[in-house]
């Protein structure tokens, strides 16, 4: 997929470059507990700053639902940003008005200021044209720089590029072109690893992987619905009854492998007993928690196979020490493929990045829902609006 790059953009030093981030970091206490995002939007914002651009950063930070929540203040992700670039960044308090537009105005160039959480603004999801139009009217060209929120049609995402020159930026260029690429060309056997919670979030996603892929393997608690779906026992795991008919559709294709054997307990968050079980044999009373041993093992085979692999989803409940075992065998297993590899963001990034393996992979994406709705559906509402930009410029 062609996007625009950053060199097409027309700037001088002093243009005003209005800069689309995804800074959605995840906080505790007003403290940040992982700078990716962060870290991942620096050669951009280095490289507008290299031009002499005055630099107006915009992005959200959780879902404040219009409402201004002081929690969700992007003031600290500005000063870790301050910190990381090693200059003064300036924060405006509000997204856009007139503080906005003075602060904006007033930049030298090279110097970076970041606005208040966009979601603070009710017109922001709802993708008021009103809201759009102030926003943009901050800046005289805009990049795109948060592939990870380009599957909103949102106003911060789709405003300005209807009317700035616009551009992707680094990250959001690189990371649809890696997933552009498993969509067009993917090195075979294209083996997908899909966990987590539910079927029912990943429906869409699953039947995208079964028609692109040649083997998907499922994990997580996802995989209790297609044991039920083939009449086996689940005893008190995790299932979505209304969602058997299509796990038996997806299992129709011969694509798709669930767990074999599961590691189950009576007590999924505490002091119980566990024991390791046939996958269709779960005891009343316990529930699955992670993938068994010879679930690891018949899934490390088929990856090692792999010309691509793509994951995305723990295979159990990982947060809990002992159930990450099955995640981290997967992960050990990616990471040393010689194929190309994939995670597809969301909590399967975070898994690798705790276990120290961020780094083993080809590319772990820095957008979970976009990532999967690119593959999804062939594009996103973020990418289409910098490609309208491209358009109307010739
Ligand atoms: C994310 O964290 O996945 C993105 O920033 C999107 O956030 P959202 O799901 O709240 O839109």
């Amino acid at each position: 997929m062609q996007l625009p790059q950053l060199e097409d953009l027309p700037l001088v030093p002093g243009t005003r470059a209005l800069v689309r981030a995804n800074l959605n970091v995840p906080m505790q206490d007003g403290v940040i507990t992982d700078d990716l995002r962060i870290t991942s939007a620096l050669p951009t914002l280095q490289w507008l700053r290299e031009q002499r651009a005055c630099v107006i950063v915009c992005a959200h930070l959780g879902r404040p639902k219009g409402q201004v929540v002081p929690e969700l203040s992007l003031r600290p992700v500005a000063a870790r940003l301050g910190e990381l670039l090693g200059t003064d960044v300036q924060f405006c308090e509000t997204t856009v008005g007139p503080q906005a537009e003075e602060l904006a105005a007033n930049l030298e160039p090279g110097e970076v200021l970041v606005l208040e959480n966009v979601r603070f603004n009710p017109g922001e999801t709802a993708n008021d044209p009103g809201f759009a139009t102030n926003l943009t009217a901050l800046g005289e060209v805009f990049v795109n720089e948060a592939f990870g929120d380009s599957h909103r049609a949102h106003a911060s995402i789709v405003g300005p590029p209807a009317s700035l020159p616009s551009a992707a930026g680094r990250l959001c260029a690189q990371e649809t072109e890696v997933l552009s690429a498993l969509l067009e060309a993917p090195a075979r056997p294209f083996v997908a690893i899909s966990g987590g919670a539910k079927v029912s979030d990943k429906l869409g996603v699953l039947r995208a992987l079964v028609a692109r892929c040649d083997t998907v393997l499922v994990g997580g608690a996802m995989a209790y619905t297609f044991v039920l779906a083939e009449g086996g026992s689940v005893g008190n795991s995790r299932v979505e009854p209304e969602f058997l008919d299509e796990c038996r559709s997806l299992l129709s294709t011969g694509k798709v492998e669930y767990s074999a054997d599961l590691i189950v307990t009576n007590v999924p968050f505490g002091v119980g007993e566990v024991r390791t079980v046939a996958a269709d044999e779960v005891p009343e009373g316990f529930e699955g928690v992670d993938i068994g041993p010879e679930t690891r093992e018949r899934y490390a085979k088929v990856i090692s196979t792999a010309g691509t692999v793509l994951w995305n989803g723990p295979m159990g409940l990982f947060e809990v020490p002992e159930f990450a075992d099955g995640t981290r065998f997967i992960a050990e297993c990616v990471a040393s493929s010689p194929a190309f590899t994939v995670i597809g963001g969301g909590d399967s990034a975070a898994a690798v990045r705790q276990m120290g393996l961020g780094d083993r992979f080809d590319h772990v994406s820095t957008g979970g829902g976009a990532a999967l709705e690119l593959l999804e559906l062939g594009d996103l509402p973020g990418l289409a609006a910098l490609r309208d930009a491209a358009a109307r410029a010739k």
